[in-house]
């Protein structure tokens, strides 16, 4: 008997040992998950990243409208059923008595700080929970004094909003903002020499992407933080789709502060984000909204903004359980067999360009970009609609206040949930398109983030 049907007998074994006890596991429960974890637990992540009888218990553990093919969770994920349901109990739970339980469940989130904080590998007195990335950034965006004249340092391919932040700094604060470009996929060093040319002695900040949300390059985060302080520079860092995407620890990469949206690839409900900021500096960050003097270095200063929904924090709390149960060195695997999938049988067409680096040791996970020459990425988008009924994000480079690039890109983004059948009808669409072009259609899905925000 081979290896694999050996561990498919004693999934199998597992699976009905599950069924039978099926008055406590409910399907599709973090239970089963476990379960199928335990049952790969001689594996390697990479082994396991191929195994569909594991992947499948992944699936099931989500609610979801599969005749259609999301191609998109970089933009935000369906969270597994296991949050899904704990914000209706949460809900219903503070709802009977508002005032009685928002107080309690709001003092029980505070073990979800401490949880955060162990397995992104940071003190739990350097975790605010926030409400996602755009709120974490701007926190440190707007709440760093600054001078007329002192100088930020960021790249044309960072998110919209936090460049429109640090614009409107520069209009109501009169500091300079000097944006970088850089082409993709570019090398670790590149991005490295490119910051380090940019310093004058007017730069005060560097603001950058961990993972870029166009075609998820990589910036070299810890040498740009360890080069920042040399110089006194503060480091903020857009980790808004990087934080439970692939392995890595907060302390590791020695910046000042990282903003992160949860809702993206740790599945927390929607209204989820974290802001690591390292012990030093919290007293450096104004919080957004006014805390007293006492919380001056209280990281819990950046999190009061009044009356708000507790049910969705407290459900993080599953998600976070969620990526545990998977394990952060599976999930990073399996989403990058994925792409790697799509990728490798896309690559060999003279016309598929990547635009995302597929070498080995891993740069790139869940997300990667890819166009076809000559065809236009927002028809593309609409056939893969139309045709396949994938949803795909389309990407055309903008002008400032937006992100400007000088590419054209599908941006595929799939996630734990995905089956390969879904990844290989992403592959027949695209060599259909090769082969046979695409309808113009007079509506083309507006390409991001030149015609929409997001
Ligand atoms: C790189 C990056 N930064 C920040 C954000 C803002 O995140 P949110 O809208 O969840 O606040 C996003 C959202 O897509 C993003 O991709």
């Amino acid at each position: 008997m081979t290896s694999t049907e050996l561990n498919r007998r004693a999934f199998l074994h597992l699976a009905g040992a599950v069924a039978s006890t099926a008055v406590v596991l409910k399907a599709g429960g973090l239970d089963r998950v476990e379960a199928a974890g335990q049952s790969m637990a001689d594996k390697t992540p990479q082994e396991v990243a191929k195994d569909e009888f594991y992947w499948r218990e992944i699936q099931l553990a989500f609610k979801l409208d599969r005749s259609l093919i999301n191609l998109n969770n970089g933009f935000t994920s369906p969270m597994p059923r296991v949050s899904l349901e704990s914000v209706g109990r949460y809900m219903d739970m503070i709802n009977m008595l508002p005032v009685h339980y928002q107080g309690m469940v709001a003092s029980n989130v505070q073990t979800i700080r401490r949880r955060m904080a162990m397995e992104f590998g940071c003190d739990p007195e350097e975790m605010a929970l926030t409400r996602g990335a755009s709120e974490s950034l701007q926190i440190v965006q707007n709440g760093i004094d600054l001078k007329p004249g002192d100088e930020i340092i960021t790249t044309e391919q960072d998110y919209p909003r936090m460049l429109t932040t640090w614009d409107q700094r520069m209009r109501r604060d009169g500091i300079k903002v000097t944006r970088l470009q850089f082409p993709v996929p570019a090398t670790q060093d590149f991005l490295y020499n490119m910051f380090e040319k940019a310093i004058s002695p007017r730069t005060k900040v560097f603001h950058f992407t961990h993972i870029t949300n166009l075609t998820a390059q990589l910036f070299p985060v810890k040498r740009l933080s360890r080069l920042a302080r040399s110089k006194g520079i503060v480091t903020i860092v857009d980790g808004a789709h990087a934080l439970g995407h692939f392995p890595f620890k907060l302390r590791d990469l020695e910046c000042d502060a990282y903003g992160v949206s949860l809702h993206k690839w740790l599945l927390a409900p929607l209204g989820n984000g974290c802001l690591y900021v390292r012990r030093e500096m919290i007293p450096r960050f104004w919080p957004l909204q006014a805390a007293p003097e006492q919380q001056d270095s209280d990281i819990r200063k950046f999190e009061s903004i009044g009356t708000h929904p507790w049910a969705i924090r407290a459900a993080l709390g599953e998600s976070l359980a969620f990526h545990q149960a998977i394990g952060a060195e599976r999930k990073a695997a399996r989403l990058r067999y994925l792409t790697l999938r799509w990728a490798n049988a896309l690559k060999v067409h003279p016309r598929i360009k990547i635009l995302s680096d597929l070498s080995e040791p891993a740069q790139c996970w869940g997300v990667a970009a890819v166009y076809i020459d000559g065809i236009d990425v927002r028809q593309l988008a609409r056939f893969m609609m139309n045709k396949y009924r994938i949803v795909v994000v389309p990407l055309v480079g903008g002008a400032p206040p937006n992100s400007v690039f000088d590419y054209q890109a599908l941006r595929v983004s799939p996630n734990v949930y995905t089956t390969l059948e879904e990844i290989d009808t992403f592959v027949e669409a695209m060599e259909n398109a090769v082969k046979n072009g695409v309808p113009e259609t007079p509506d083309p899905i507006p390409g991001y983030p030149a015609d929409v925000t997001m």
